[in-house]
């Protein structure tokens, strides 16, 4: 029987697999867990060293404890190791990033490569929400977009975000440092595409999105919600924020990316908005 991590973790360490987590995110070449069943701080100690010599190219291993706030910073504690900065790549883009600042969204790896080849030549492109270029670096490498205007709130994710710009040798993001609804205010009529990569709360900004929108606009729509307000929320939300701004949509794809918690779904939702004058004026 080939044995698992766990029983390699627990072999080692001489405690109970039960306890030992099963999931484990890697980035770079530093390792991030959660502790749901262990508190003792010798422990996870233990189970840290046992980690790096199964794994020889982890340098680093962390607890994580929560991402939280407007900036979904994490909380982390180094268990092993002393270095929380690494390059982790990713569908041939590199990100330099520290864990202990700032978090890795791991689970939008399909929704990164999903959206590259819808992009047609010369689109402007809006990234409300960059963080350290998750969208915007691979969307500027792998597409012939005109230009990605990426936003981003957090001063420090900011400053990672210009390094990968760096990294990647990528020439055309224009990225700003700050607020995206703010912004919204001086970038009127521009997008042929917005990603709106954040929750939850995300429907607070469909009205930003739709100002910088440009007529059509294909917009990437990211939330969380209950299984039972599938798909009618989401689609009120939009529907309300179009007609309040004079745009119609149609629907193009709604799909759940990941469960987030019992019963509620991190969604993606992809439409095209089309002001209303114009489709008045074709009729
Ligand atoms: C969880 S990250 C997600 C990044 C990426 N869009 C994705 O989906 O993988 C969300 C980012 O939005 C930023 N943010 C939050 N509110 C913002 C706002 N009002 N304007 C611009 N950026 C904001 C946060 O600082 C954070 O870096």
């Amino acid at each position: 029987m080939i044995m698992g991590f766990k029983q390699k973790v627990a072999k080692i360490t001489g405690i109970d697999a039960k306890l030992i987590p099963s999931g484990y995110q890697i980035i770079g070449d530093i390792l991030l867990l959660k502790f749901m069943k262990i508190k003792s701080a010798d422990k996870k100690k233990k189970i840290a060293e046992a980690i790096v010599k199964i794994l020889p190219y982890v340098k680093t291993v962390c607890e994580i404890r929560e991402v939280s706030g407007e900036f979904r910073e994490p909380a982390v504690d180094i268990l092993f190791g002393e270095r929380t900065e690494t390059i982790h790549t990713e569908n041939g883009i590199k990100y330099r990033i520290d864990v202990s600042k700032i978090m890795f969204s791991k689970g939008n790896l399909t929704e990164r490569s999903r959206i590259i080849p819808m992009v047609k030549e010369g689109e402007n492109i809006v990234d409300m929400f960059a963080g350290i270029g998750y969208f915007s670096l691979g969307l500027a490498k792998f597409t012939k977009a005109k230009e990605i205007l990426s936003i981003e709130k957090n001063p420090v994710a900011y400053n990672f975000f210009a390094d990968n710009i760096m990294l990647n040798s990528v020439k055309n993001i224009n990225a700003m440092q700050g607020d995206c609804a703010m912004a919204a205010m001086s970038i009127k009529d521009y997008a042929d595409r917005i990603i709106m990569g954040y929750f939850p709360g995300t429907e607070e900004f469909l009205q930003y999105a739709l100002m910088m929108a440009h007529s059509p606009c294909t917009i990437h729509f990211h939330n969380i919600y209950k299984t039972k307000e599938l798909w009618t929320k989401p689609l009120q939300q939009i529907d309300c924020a179009c007609k309040r701004a004079g745009m119609i949509f149609k629907i193009k794809t709604k799909k759940k990316v990941k469960s987030y918690a019992p019963r509620v779904w991190h969604v993606a939702v992809d439409f095209v908005v089309t002001k209303t004058t114009e489709v008045k004026a074709k009729q």
